[in-house]
């Protein structure tokens, strides 16, 4: 982020008292921070117990003797599913909605709390059938389908640890997570619905199986897209033929709350993805706590609704886990918001009188451009709580998603939070916290945070630095797939028995928390994360690349741009155009990645600016990438080099 927007961050004065109506039924009330101040651990007790059913009680809260490896709930036993499903209808709720689904093209599907149970266990049975047993790894590469959901529970039924991969990644980086996570499974569908077509699924998953990936066994494949495929006999089943064949029964076995849930990839600062590992009990009571409070959930009356695909942290904890626990009515659309018009989100929020929305900064940047008289063709007077995600929101998109979604009424919640923390950490509560326009203010009950210098010694108000959890909480990751020492080294070494987050903060008068963006080689580019390690090797893999450097340049509607800079082999210098180049690598970028990490912009230059000691300095390209001002350059080999980077930018 840029010098001049943490100005005018901090200058922000706009207030949001909330509304004396909403305080009054709000479920959640000021005594949850004084019940968390007072006792952290009894508080986490309480909520394990009173969200969730066990089918043996925990009795010890936290095991913290060998740090950073935390244990919660561990002598209690649960079925995550069950918690989902089961229960509900044992309640009585069968009847009630669990999943409006919109497909991009316009076919719906309603499914009851009774009927999604029905279904998961089905696909429960027909998983065991095919030898899926509790820690086994299975991966998913779907579509935002009703099946993405019902596999991911009938995975977390048996026991077993699912591994979604967004549908974006190509397949060589589907292959890698494969590798990985070593998956004997992989559920995929044939193809889904994106921008008014359909894009092919099951030809990536056969292009990463055919180049190694031999852990996997059988893949099984839902149809949607009714696109061709090829088939690979034997290797290769139909979802629908095997869930004819299942059985109905299955009862869920309780398993150790610390039985693993699920992996799920994220870029870190080098150039593999790190598999960030979840467990069972600690995850669901947070993910289940965070969202009945954060969004203010009235199971019985609301429809809610998160935009996230299941391929990203947020599908996991405020699609899947989060709301079902909840007993949530919530609908899930399949498409891009823009198909096949403009005002296909509002269009859906009016259809299904959705009152809690969820989704992130750059969706809501993107419709400020097309402008409110999309919008304000729908009713969207149903919507009470709006939520934000992903990336830090700039003052003027809150007060636009308030104004212009919310009417002028609804409370905003600006949620902070990571794969690794599994559920949301920092965020105002509707109904008691006076809303910041850009900040996300306060840690939840339950959570600590702190911002400290490099010396990690804490900020004070009025004062930025780096952000840290200083002690451990229920969702919190439980390591890294197959690295202990990465675990610890990436996230526990900088600061002694903190948490670092990677993300930069500051402090304000009150003490409220300002998110400034991330510290390291990590960008945000619409919400989601990339390394600029992981878009460096991509880039030198092509034959015609000597050389690459990528930052992330902020971009007015995505966050964050992916921009590169290449140094081109010399026998390539003349045959090719820079146009030819650029194109040539934006397109095997996308290829060897997926389409989120194409670079907006690849300059093809001469040299790069490399520190005496021949580090590739990226805050100056990034300076060169934003046109801004070039700062020091005194530790440069060669000034000329950002001289002439800067002349072929412009
Ligand atoms: C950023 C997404 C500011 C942050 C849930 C973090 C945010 C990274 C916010 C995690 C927010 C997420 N305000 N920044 N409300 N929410 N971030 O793992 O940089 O995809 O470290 O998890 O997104 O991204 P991830």
């Amino acid at each position: 982020m840029s010098s001049t927007s943490i100005d005018s961050l901090l200058h922000e004065n706009r207030r949001f008292a909330p509304e004396p109506a909403f305080t009054a039924q709000a479920n959640a009330t000021p005594e949850l921070y004084d019940e968390a101040n007072a006792d952290r651990l009894k508080f986490w007790a309480r909520q394990a117990s009173e969200l969730l059913n066990w089918h043996t009680p925990f009795t010890q809260t936290l095991d913290w003797s060998n740090p950073p490896f935390a244990r919660w709930f561990h002598d209690g036993r649960i079925n995550v599913a069950y918690n989902c499903l089961d229960r509900h209808v044992e309640a009585g709720n069968g009847d009630r909605v669990a999943l409006y689904f919109e497909g991009e093209p316009g076919d719906t599907r309603t499914i009851t709390y009774a009927e999604l149970t029905a279904e998961v266990k089905k696909a429960a049975n027909m998983l065991a059938s095919l030898g899926v047993t509790q820690g086994d790894r299975v991966v998913l590469y779907m579509p935002m389908i009703p099946e993405a959901i019902v596999a991911m529970l009938a995975i977390a039924r048996l026991g077993a640890i699912h591994s979604v991969v967004f549908g974006g990644f190509a397949a060589e980086s589907l292959k890698a997570r494969i590798d990985d996570a070593g998956a004997k499974l992989v559920i995929t569908a044939d193809g889904g619905y994106r921008k008014g077509r359909v894009f092919n699924l099951k030809n990536a998953v056969d292009a990463a199986l055919a180049s190694g990936a031999e852990s996997v066994e059988n893949v099984v494949v839902v149809r949607r897209g009714e696109n061709e495929v090829d088939w690979s006999d034997g290797r290769d089943l139909w979802w629908h033929e095997l869930m004819a064949d299942a059985e109905a029964e299955h009862e869920a076995q309780g398993f150790e709350a610390e039985n693993p849930l699920f992996i799920l990839y994220t870029s870190g600062t080098t150039g593999k993805p790190k598999g960030i590992l979840h467990t069972s009990g600690g995850y669901l009571t947070q993910a289940a706590f965070t969202h009945k409070n954060v969004f203010d959930l009235k199971p019985e009356s609301d429809v809610y609704w998160c935009t996230a695909d299941v391929g990203w942290i947020t599908g996991h904890s405020y699609v899947v886990y989060g709301p079902l626990a909840n007993g949530a009515t919530q609908v899930i659309y399949e498409g891009t918001p823009d198909s096949p018009h403009p005002g296909r989100w509002w269009e859906i929020i009016e259809k299904y009188g959705v009152s809690l929305f969820y989704t992130a900064p750059t969706a809501i940047r993107s419709f400020m451009k097309i402008g409110r008289e999309v919008p304000n063709q729908y009713n969207l007077a149903t919507l009470r709580v709006l939520g934000s995600v992903g990336e830090p929101i700039n003052p003027e998109a809150w007060m636009w998603y308030r104004q212009v979604i919310g009417g002028g009424r609804t409370p905003i919640v600006d949620t902070w939070w990571q794969t690794e923390t599994g559920a949301m950490m920092i965020s105002a509560l509707p109904g008691i916290t006076t809303a910041k326009p850009g900040s996300a203010q306060v840690p939840l009950p339950g959570i600590s945070v702190d911002v400290l210098d490099e010396q990690g010694v804490h900020v004070g108000k009025e004062a930025g630095g780096l952000l840290v959890i200083t002690e451990p909480w229920p969702s919190m990751l439980r390591g890294i797939w197959g690295d202990e020492q990465r675990f610890v080294d990436t996230y526990w070494s900088a600061f002694e028995g903190k948490y670092f987050a990677g993300d930069g903060a500051h402090l304000d008068e009150d003490g409220d928390v300002w998110l400034l963006g991330r510290v390291d080689d990590v960008m945000n580019v619409s919400g989601h994360r990339l390394s600029t390690m992981e878009i460096e090797s991509a880039l030198v893999s092509h034959d015609i690349v000597a050389e690459a450097a990528v930052v992330g340049a902020s971009d007015e509607t995505t966050g964050q741009a992916v921009v590169a800079f290449v140094i081109l082999k010399q026998r390539h210098v003349d045959s090719l155009t820079p146009e030819e180049a650029s194109d040539q690598l934006r397109a095997h970028v996308a290829q060897q990645i997926g389409a989120i990490a194409r670079p907006r912009q690849i300059f093809v230059v001469a040299e790069l600016p490399k520190t005496r000691s021949g580090k590739i300095m990226r805050r100056l390209l990034r300076d060169i990438a934003e046109g801004r001002e070039i700062g020091d350059t005194t530790t440069l080999t060669d000034t000329n080099v950002v001289a002439s980077i800067s002349a072929s930018f412009r």
